[in-house]
């Protein structure tokens, strides 16, 4: 559940007329609601019950400071992927005692940093990543606790680009290796073996391929334990799906206590990493419309918000539902194509949308606090949207919209 809602034909986030924000702040605009990332945080929180756990974040679906911000005021803790997500959760009064960092490819440098800043977790990607760590901890002469994020090659029945689980993906390292990988992790003098990670893919609405990889990751975690290899924690990762149309993913209650059911009565601290079922629903992109157009048969709605923006749509063939901010009774619905203004024929928002509207209205597209400004560019040298926050009725601008001459930053003539 979110806090955007109609009162009227009005589309309000929390108690601010989305209306009133677009008018304000422009378009195209982000807009995040406090009170729904507070609500879907505390959801994933409060299922874990009794055990010992942590929900850790994961900071590529949303990294702006005010969003980290936010959730470490609640006492979240992170999942990264980077030096540069890291450096953000500090920045924003995150713990690094709280952050575990994932990801195939960590630099030496970014690994010498996570040591300094005290993460609570390496998240291993594969054997030349151990040894890399071991290496980076014994020059800086620190222990560096680390997980094995381990493949259990299940189908995550989602879009291939977003799938993790599977042999044939970069993520992890096999089953079978694990063992051989985890023996060596623990002969090394400058390693903590802490845990077990896993990530399957993302945008999953069922629940039975997490349990098969819980099974199986459980299985590994009772041989290690014969083997003399105790572990303290499950990390589970992330992937938990959202409704952007007409998915009924399970609810993160649901989810959560179908994981303690299988955790039983093991003595093990739980870790999650959502990233989508925090952020996704938790914020709107609002554009307006540029133009009307018909070519032929076929009906444009020309918006200013674009593919640089938003990139899910084109990248994915994701659905988004888009609405319009202030509705129009009085107006036949027509369908439309949602297009930006980029020059690319995958510039678009969205197909084949029933919508009824005139130039100079609003659209928002919902389900656009994921995976949206983090993955948004500067395509078409388009200066980024701004980012909003409302707070009931208060209104926080959390990004300022970008200028023109930021675009070339960095950059210079020759001389
Ligand atoms: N943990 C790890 C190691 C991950 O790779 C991811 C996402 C997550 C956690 C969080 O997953 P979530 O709870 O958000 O599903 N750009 C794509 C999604 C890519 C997800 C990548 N990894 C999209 O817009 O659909």
């Amino acid at each position: 559940m979110d806090f955007f809602n109609r009162k009227g034909t009005e589309l309000y986030a929390e108690d601010c007329a989305v209306a009133d924000l677009a008018k304000t702040y422009g378009t195209p605009l982000f807009v995040y609601s406090r009170a729904t990332i507070e609500r879907h945080w505390h959801a994933f929180d409060q299922a874990a019950g009794e055990r010992p756990h942590l929900v850790c974040y994961a900071v590529k679906a949303n990294s702006n400071l005010a969003v980290l911000n936010v959730l470490a005021r609640l006492g979240s803790g992170f999942d990264i992927v980077s030096q540069g997500e890291l450096a953000r959760v500090i920045a924003a009064g995150g713990d690094p005692a709280k952050v575990v960092f994932s990801g195939v490819g960590k630099k030496s440098a970014e690994i010498a940093y996570a040591l300094q800043q005290g993460i609570y977790c390496f998240n291993v990607e594969s054997e030349a990543e151990l040894d890399r760590i071991q290496q980076v901890a014994q020059q800086l002469n620190v222990i560096a606790p680390i997980s094995l994020r381990v493949n259990p090659d299940v189908d995550a029945g989602t879009h291939p680009y977003i799938s993790t689980g599977l042999k044939e993906n970069k993520f992890g390292v096999s089953i079978s290796d694990a063992h051989r990988i985890y023996a060596k992790a623990e002969s090394y003098p400058h390693i903590a073996v802490k845990g077990i990670d896993c990530h399957i893919g993302s945008q999953l609405t069922e629940i039975n391929p997490f349990l098969d990889a819980l099974e199986r990751i459980l299985l590994l975690v009772d041989n290690l334990a014969q083997q003399g290899i105790e572990l303290s924690h499950i990390d589970v990762g992330g992937g938990l799906g959202v409704c952007y149309q007409d998915e009924q993913p399970p609810h993160p209650n649901e989810y959560a206590k179908a994981i303690a059911d299988k955790l039983a009565d093991r003595d093990i601290t739980l870790i999650y990493e959502p990233g989508r079922a925090i952020m996704a629903n938790a914020g709107i992109l609002v554009t307006e419309v540029e133009f009307l157009k018909t070519n032929q048969d076929r009906h444009f709605a020309i918006v200013d918000g674009a593919m640089n923006d938003l990139i899910r749509p084109s990248l994915y063939q994701a659905w988004q539902n888009i609405i319009p901010v202030v509705e129009r009774p009085e107006l036949a619905k027509q369908c439309y194509d949602i297009v930006g203004p980029v020059c690319e024929t995958g510039d678009f928002l969205g197909k084949n949308r029933e919508l009824a509207i005139n130039a100079g209205d609003l659209l928002a597209v919902r389900s656009s606090g994921a995976y949206g400004f983090t993955m948004s560019s500067n395509y078409n040298s388009r200066p980024r949207a701004a980012e909003i926050m409302v707070d009931g009725e208060q209104v926080y601008v959390v990004r300022e919209r970008e200028t023109i001459e930021s675009l070339w930053q960095g950059e210079s003539l020759l001389p």
